[in-house]
């Protein structure tokens, strides 16, 4: 049995627990934003400058990242070259920190946690990602050694890139739009593409955002009436084939409604050598899809 005093004592005893339990969860929560705010809210790496970080990056990188960024960083076909000092969504640590994190909506860049593996990095592991695009990081653009304004020039005039390529609405629609590429791909991606277009189709539109996207492989065509067509294969399936010829009319076809039909893996594309497109222009026109994409 409890007398009354019993009571009062176990209830103040217990406000004393509960007042340290509060005080407790408060220092928690002080020590922990004091943790978070040290890696994430203040902006800066909390590992820059330590190798080990940077090495467990590459490790990181090569599991999550070199798939679309290329081995070493330097860009690959389905994303840009990291070791750009200029980043089109900032160059400050805390902007790489949320980019990774959240990726970019609208684009394949996926948030942290959305790849493959579906596991996401802990902040620590970003930080060291970021630790290791410091490494390789240049010290400055060598691409900003061409002339954009003479490469736009290229572009619409005598190179003639504009008759199947659109920028920002203005141009052709055979070949991929252009808008984004210089953000989107590597230096070397963009000039192997001018230099050699077959060894490597760009992706296409239509399923740019699929794990799998359709390339832009060209078709030929030979409709029942004997009308013959050479285009870019736009969407196909088991049945069907839609296609963009070089005038740029859309057609659908039904394939076993057509006489004869042959895909290839050579490109539409002409491919300029360095008598159709000096070294020095094409670094200009490469300029120039640079200076497009940092838009
Ligand atoms: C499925 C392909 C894909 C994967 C995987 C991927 N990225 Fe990206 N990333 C992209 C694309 C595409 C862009 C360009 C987005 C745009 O158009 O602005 C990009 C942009 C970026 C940018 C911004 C570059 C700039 O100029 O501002 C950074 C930084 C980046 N990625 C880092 C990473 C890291 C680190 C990983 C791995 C954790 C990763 N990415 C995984 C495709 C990918
Ligand atoms: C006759 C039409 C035509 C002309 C002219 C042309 N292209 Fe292309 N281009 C294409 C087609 C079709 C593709 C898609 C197939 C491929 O990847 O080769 C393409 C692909 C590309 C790609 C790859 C894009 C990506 O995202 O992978 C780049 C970069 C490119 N062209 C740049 C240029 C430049 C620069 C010029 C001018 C010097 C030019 N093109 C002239 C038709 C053309």
């Amino acid at each position: 049995m409890k007398t009354s005093l019993s009571n009062a004592e176990t209830r103040s005893s217990r406000r004393g627990k509960k007042v340290s339990f509060l005080i407790l969860v408060c220092v928690a929560l002080l020590g922990f934003l004091a943790v978070t705010k040290g890696l994430h809210a203040q902006g800066k790496n909390p590992l820059a400058g330590d190798p080990k970080a940077a090495k467990l990056g590459e490790f990181e990188f090569r599991a999550n990242c070199a798939f679309c960024h290329g081995l070493g960083a330097r860009g690959g076909g389905r994303g840009p070259d990291l070791t750009r000092a200029q980043k089109r969504h900032g160059n400050s640590d805390a902007d790489l920190f949320r980019t990774i994190n959240e990726g970019v909506p609208g684009t394949a860049m996926p948030p942290n946690g959305a790849t493959q593996q579906g596991v996401g990095m802990t902040e620590e592991e970003i930080w060291q990602v970021i630790s290791y695009i410091r490494g390789v990081e240049k010290k400055a653009d060598a691409a900003s050694v061409g002339n954009a304004a003479h490469g736009k020039e290229l572009f619409y005039g005598t190179a003639a890139c504009s008759t199947c390529h659109m920028i920002h609405g203005k141009g052709g629609r055979l070949g991929p739009d252009l808008s984004t590429t210089g953000s989107a791909r590597s230096t070397e991606y963009i000039v192997e593409s001018v230099r050699n277009p077959s060894r490597r189709l760009a992706q296409g539109i239509s399923e740019a955002m699929k794990e799998f996207s359709q390339e832009y492989e060209t078709v030929k065509v030979e409709t029942a009436d004997g009308t013959k067509y050479v285009g870019v294969v736009l969407n196909e399936d088991h049945f069907t084939l839609q296609m963009m010829d070089t005038r740029e009319n859309l057609h659908l076809f039904e394939k076993d409604k057509l006489r004869a039909f042959e895909k290839t893996r050579e490109s539409l594309m002409p491919a300029y050598d360095q008598k159709t497109l000096s070294e020095k222009d094409l670094q200009d026109i490469v300029a120039y899809l640079l200076a497009v994409g940092a838009q």
